[in-house]
């Protein structure tokens, strides 16, 4: 097995994702995520797709270090908004403004959802979120895997925990939203833990190959 295969870059400044990754992936893999690594120009999520951004990132970011890198993008789609927040999830409500905490923003993306499904009936309110993941060398793509949560959008928020999304999609199979999920309960059926559970046996035929 040779050295470069077992570091492998997760294209995150996010603690958790990399914590995330190096639980549910393990294996004879040193985990390092961007703080590990020289600093590098962030690469712009402009992609028309979440396939698209998570590869457009995980190869730049490999060409750029050398290392084998995993990026991922994710987001809420929703069917009555033809598929909006999309890959502009994050930030859907317009540009995050200088002194904007993370949770604020949350609640305007929120609002601007609730806004524009008024007055769409419960049955008609189907979403899910969509994470694509991809692993990459600086030559090419290796790996690209993706996972989804189906759920309803709500009317209102419910449910304290979570980020982003989480209080406003509900989760029939559990009859609870995403936001009143502890977070091993949310892992066991998120749409990026159902990414990285497709990505472990892929990885590990990989590095053992
Ligand atoms: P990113 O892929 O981490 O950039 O996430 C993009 C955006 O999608 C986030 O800022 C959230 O608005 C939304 N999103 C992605 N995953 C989740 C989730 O698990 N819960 C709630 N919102 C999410």
């Amino acid at each position: 097995m040779c050295e470069e295969r077992r570091r492998i870059l997760v294209a995150t400044t996010n603690p958790g994702k990399i914590a995330e990754m190096r639980a549910m992936l393990g294996g004879d893999v040193r985990w390092l995520g961007l703080a590990d690594v020289e600093e590098i120009a962030e690469i712009a999520e402009d992609g028309a797709t979440f396939a698209e951004n998570a590869r457009k990132k995980a190869l730049g970011y490999a060409k750029a270090t050398g290392l084998w890198t995993i990026a991922d993008d994710s987001g809420l789609v929703v069917d009555a908004l033809d598929g909006a927040p999309g890959v502009i999830s994050a930030r859907f409500s317009g540009e995050k403004l200088e002194g904007d905490e993370r949770t604020l923003i949350d609640h305007r993306n929120i609002a601007k959802v609730l806004e524009l499904l008024e007055g769409i009936p419960e049955n008609k309110r189907t979403a899910r979120f969509v994470c694509r993941l991809c692993l990459a060398r600086p030559e090419n793509v290796l790996i690209e895997t993706e996972g989804t949560l189906e759920g309803l959008i709500t009317t209102v928020e419910i449910g304290e925990d979570g980020f982003g999304y989480d209080p406003i999609f509900f989760v029939p199979g559990l009859n609870k939203t995403v936001a009143q999920l502890a977070s091993k309960e949310k892992n066991a059926i998120s749409h990026r833990g159902n990414a990285i559970r497709k990505l472990q046996p892929l990885l590990t035929e990989l590095i053992t190959r």
